[in-house]
């Protein structure tokens, strides 16, 4: 029998899921701040209006095309402008609200009807400020959220008993259901990450937009052996909360954005207890993260380089795969990747 592989396929030939997705942490843009920012293979333009509020908005003005992420003379090397509610295109400073309608058109004596009329003119994008996150929803065929991201008492910044963010992102070449696919992948963590065995699973719960899991795992310490647990919530494909427990309780936002459908961006904010009011640094707890963020790294060799395979040859002991994939595809548009 040939066995082949169709190398004219993607290495990964699935669509980008819809969902609700990181784009910047609220402490990176300032009120009357624009920045261009690429995610779900389109250019666009997030600001945040004198009133406080976070808009995203396709890049591209209605009027001519300029993209609006990039300002002129006094904004050159910075984004355009943002007066009051509106962003300012550098070409020819038609203004433009969060909803992608044009407010003000300086230099015309009669606006055109679809202005006039108030039409939407650029695609918008719903968006959350939780978490100290900015979130945005997206869907290819611009559907309205169906479900809604979770709160994180935790990761609120008025919290005072857990610390301040501490924040590691990276660039990942592949699809993001294969970096998904490793949280019900536990007979991996011993080979790939070199942990003692292959942790036990104690819950796998697929809900309808969520995903409950949770693991035992065995920590091998100069104190001895340590049971710990790692319970994983996603919601969507976009969002998990992870929070590690048995030696130094760690909080963990792992946030996967689609920047193109074989590109991925992780961004990980880990957050722990504070200790007399402060945020620590050093000791067990950065081991904690500094150990979590290798085992990204070694994730990576892997997703960045292999296939994905419809139906992999599965044996006793592997993880629910086909549940997962069940559940993840519920977020997958059934239509052909584009690449
Ligand atoms: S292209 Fe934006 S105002 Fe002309
Ligand atoms: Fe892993």
């Amino acid at each position: 029998m040939m066995i082949a592989t169709d190398r004219t396929l993607p290495r990964v030939p699935l669509a980008m899921p819809f969902g609700w997705y990181q784009v910047l942490y609220s402490s990176e843009l300032a009120v009357g701040e624009a920045k261009p920012i690429t995610y779900f293979d389109t250019d666009l333009v997030i600001f945040r209006t004198e009133s406080g509020l976070t808009k995203v908005i396709d890049a591209y003005c209605a009027h001519m095309g300029a993209h609006l992420g990039y300002g002129i003379r006094e904004h050159a090397g910075s984004a355009a402008a943002v007066v009051g509610e509106n962003i300012v295109c550098p070409f020819h400073g038609w203004q433009f609200n969060g909803e992608g309608q044009c407010k003000h058109i300086p230099y015309a004596k009669n606006l055109p009807p679809r202005v006039a009329r108030g039409e939407q003119l650029i695609r918008s994008y719903p968006v959350r400020e939780i978490n100290q996150c900015i979130l945005v929803w997206y869907h290819p065929d611009d559907i309205d959220p169906t479900f809604e991201p979770p709160v994180v008492p935790e990761a609120e910044l008025d919290n005072d008993e857990w610390g301040d963010i501490k924040a590691f992102t990276w660039e990942i070449s592949t699809h993001m259901q294969e970096i998904g696919e490793n949280a019900v992948d536990a007979a991996h963590f011993h080979f790939v990450h070199g942990t003692d065995g292959i942790p036990d699973v104690q819950k796998q719960e697929f809900g309808e937009f969520t995903r409950h899991g949770l693991l035992k795992t065995r920590n091998e310490t100069p104190r001895g052996v340590i049971e710990g647990f790692i319970e994983n919530i996603s919601t969507g494909p976009g969002l998990s909360v992870i929070k590690f427990s048995g030696i130094c309780d760690t909080l963990l936002l792992a946030n996967l954005t689609p920047v193109h459908s074989e590109h991925a961006r992780a961004m990980y904010a880990f957050i722990q207890k504070k200790v007399n009011g402060e945020t620590v640094s050093g000791g067990i707890g950065d081991a904690i993260i500094a150990n979590i963020r290798s085992q990204m790294e070694e994730d990576i060799i892997i997703w960045s380089r292999k296939r994905y395979y419809e139906k992999p040859l599965l044996c006793d002991g592997d993880g629910p795969f086909a549940k997962f994939r069940k559940w993840y595809g519920q977020f997958i548009p059934d239509r052909p990747a584009q690449n």
